[in-house]
């Protein structure tokens, strides 16, 4: 059991805003005291470039930089620190395989997507399919967002070899369904395509183990666990990833190039990091990982499955509340309020002190399987409490029309 009390003393974030009910963890999450020291150290006591300079502080700290990669690498069980390339965030990375990807793909290939997917994991898609002339399709899910394997198999045997990727978070950001990777992972190898994990919403609150799960690209972001925004991480198995086209050209990604047009680029993983990378960035999510295994990923996702069951179990004593996934085990809770467009009543949770988001929240297509685009959705991480979500049941309990409307008079 985690002793929650303890560990919000380490966030500056509670120290401020003592009575915030923070749950909108999805989005993105408050970071500890060692994450902002770690961004501190870098800018106040060797703010300097890598891999570039001849003095002993830029060596030190390229060595931080890769004694990052190399966390990060053993955060997810990769094989090897090369397997790990520094990005902007999942959208980046997401991007960056897809369009990586595109030289590899052939007019009538077949890319299989879900309709509970975060824009950032079907629009690049959407542009690749067309560049390429390739076939999106879908593959069928549950209401609560489960991935149908038997309906995967069927499109599988539909497509055949045509199916060349198939891209899908590992948790959707709306219904927040655990996908069974293990087994969707064999299923897709068995038809020679790459499997593509969007695991911005899984990395954060469970054990990542990308060799287990045989996954062979894999997205997150840093700021959703704990770290700084504007650095992600892109995994992807070494031959794999080592294949990607670059999508970035600049200093630091090559080795040498002439007048010619000749290019020898560096090997990869920093072929895929042109230009200053994000150190402070890299430094700051090394620790943020440092700081998570402390407190360990396993207790993380007991925790937050606990709290989930009791969100879930309270907010169903309400009449006026519809939950879109009472099922699903991660901390992502999905409701309407009858009668109450949905960012109303987010509004009306804020004068409560309650952060949630409402709205599509960036998956526009789900509408299609749980028939409305409008949602609230509270998301919850290792340091809310059931006090946190006995304040939101009360005022959840509150959300009709009249005291929606009355906020805005
Ligand atoms: N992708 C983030 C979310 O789901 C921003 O809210």
């Amino acid at each position: 059991m985690l002793d929650v009390n303890e560990i919000k003393k380490d966030f500056p974030m509670f120290r401020k805003h003592q009575n915030m009910i923070y749950l909108d963890n999805s989005a993105t999450t408050f970071k500890p005291d060692a994450v902002i020291s770690a961004l501190n150290r870098y800018y106040e006591e060797a703010s300097v470039n890598i891999e570039r300079g001849d003095y002993l502080l830029s060596h030190e700290v390229s060595n931080d930089y890769e004694d990052a990669r190399l966390s990060i690498a053993k955060f997810i069980n990769a094989k090897r620190k090369e397997e790990i390339v520094f990005t902007s965030g999942a959208t980046d990375s997401l991007n960056m395989i897809a369009y990586g990807l595109m030289d590899q793909l052939q007019e009538g290939d077949v890319i299989l997507l879900n309709y509970a997917e975060h824009a950032s994991n079907i629009l690049c898609w959407f542009d690749v399919a067309r560049k390429k002339k390739c076939q999106i399709a879908y593959i069928e899910l549950t209401m609560d967002g489960e991935v149908c394997l038997d309906k995967l198999k069927a499109k599988l045997d539909e497509y055949g070899s045509r199916v060349k990727i198939v891209s899908m978070a590992y948790v959707s950001n709306v219904l927040g369904f655990k996908q069974d990777i293990t087994k969707i992972a064999a299923m897709v190898h068995e038809y020679q395509a790459l499997l593509v994990v969007d695991g911005a919403q899984s990395v954060p609150h469970m054990k990542t183990d990308v060799q287990l799960l045989d996954i062979d690209f894999l997205a997150f972001s840093g700021h959703k666990m704990c770290g700084p925004t504007g650095i992600g991480v892109l995994y992807g198995k070494f031959d794999l990833l080592d294949r990607l086209k670059p999508l970035r050209y600049g200093g630091g990604a090559n080795a040498r190039f002439d007048i010619e047009g000749n290019v020898l680029l560096q090997t990869t993983p920093h072929k895929f990091e042109a230009g200053t990378p994000n150190i402070a960035g890299a430094l700051g999510l090394a620790a943020a990982v440092r700081y998570l295994s402390d407190i360990g990923m396993d207790n993380i996702e007991e925790y937050e499955k606990e709290l989930k069951k009791y969100m879930v179990e309270k907010l169903q004593e309400l009449p006026n509340i519809k939950i879109y996934n009472p099922h699903t085990t991660s901390g992502i809770v999905a409701f309407n309020a009858d009668g109450v467009f949905a960012q109303d009543a987010g509004s009306y949770l804020n004068t409560r002190n309650i952060c949630v988001r409402s709205g599509n929240h960036c998956a526009k297509i789900l509408h299609n399987l749980i028939g409305t685009d409008q949602t609230c959705r509270a998301s919850l991480y290792f340091y809310n409490t059931k006090a946190d979500i006995d304040a939101f049941v009360n005022a959840c309990a509150e959300l009709n029309i009249e005291n929606c409307i009355n906020i805005f008079f």
